[in-house]
């Protein structure tokens, strides 16, 4: 069998619906595996799943949640044991972002991106960790961002939230390595994303050259380049790697310019 092998692989995404969250789980639907979409937006939800899967059977692999409630999440874990059986994988992806300056931020506001940033991945994590102990083993993901290794200007909750997350991946690790669970992380930098694209249209192409020049590759990575990444770390070919955060950002935390 290779170490590559998804065939029998049942993996919850959390944030599956779009962006990095559904090339992951495009990639793992083409190596075999099979996706459950885990989002809030309904209609995003329903578009993602009937591209991956036919009509008719569709619907059973979606699950609409917000990740920031423990027993939602929890609950969720629970439905996809009984209707799919066990867990073999998991992603914990969804994530959203607060520009603002740090003095203007209301309390709702930080507490929020803490609330789906960081407890919607520990609650994800500690599911999929619950069932993977029952059969087993397993191996999960967590998505945190350049933002969690650095910072910058007006991202005060977003880069503590995944710095969190960046520890939160390494507690996981030490914890679970008894069970046969592994727990990684990765922190995309600049990655070409609906929000990205908004943003850049927003912003205007001055401020994208400018952007991407602090790239050392001078451009966007693409969904797909995370999720290459991403179905390594899940499978076996990472089979000796646990608590680890690998950046794929095109060389733009390591660049001085
Ligand atoms: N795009 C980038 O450049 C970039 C860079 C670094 C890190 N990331 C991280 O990658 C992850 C995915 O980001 P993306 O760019 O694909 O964004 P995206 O907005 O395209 O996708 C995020 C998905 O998460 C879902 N989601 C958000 N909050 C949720 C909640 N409370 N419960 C359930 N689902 C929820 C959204 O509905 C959406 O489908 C995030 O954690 C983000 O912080 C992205």
């Amino acid at each position: 069998m290779s170490a590559f092998d998804f065939s029998s692989a049942l993996v919850p995404v959390t944030g599956g619906a779009s962006g990095i969250g559904f090339a992951i789980c495009k990639h793992l639907r083409a190596a075999g595996a099979t996706p459950l979409l885990l989002d809030y937006n309904a209609p995003q939800l329903e578009a993602a799943l009937a591209e991956l899967y036919p009509a008719e059977s569709a619907a059973k692999y979606g699950y609409l949640l917000d990740v920031s409630s423990a027993e939602t999440v929890s609950g969720i874990f629970d439905a996809i044991r009984d209707t799919h059986g066990p867990v073999t994988h998991a992603v914990a992806n969804a994530g959203i972002v607060w520009r603002g300056n740090v003095m203007d931020m209301t309390d709702e506001e930080w507490r929020r991106v803490i609330d789906v940033n960081v407890n919607g991945a520990f609650y994800t994590c500690r599911a999929a960790a619950r069932h993977m102990k029952e059969n087993g083993g397993g191996s999960i993901l967590t998505m945190a961002s350049i933002g969690g290794l650095q910072t910058k200007a007006e991202r005060a909750a977003y880069t503590s939230s995944k710095a969190a997350l960046v520890q939160m991946t390494r507690a996981f690790a030490v914890d679970l390595a008894e069970d046969n669970i592994r727990v990684n992380c990765i922190a995309p930098g600049l990655i070409n994303t609906p929000i990205q694209e908004a943003q850049a249209a927003k912003m205007g192409p001055e401020f994208i050259a400018k952007l991407t020049q602090r790239v050392a590759m001078k451009r966007y990575g693409s969904t797909d380049e995370i999720a290459n990444v991403a179905l390594f770390l899940l499978s076996d070919l990472a089979s000796y790697m646990t608590g680890e955060t690998v950046v794929v950002d095109g060389g733009m935390s390591i660049h001085y310019g």
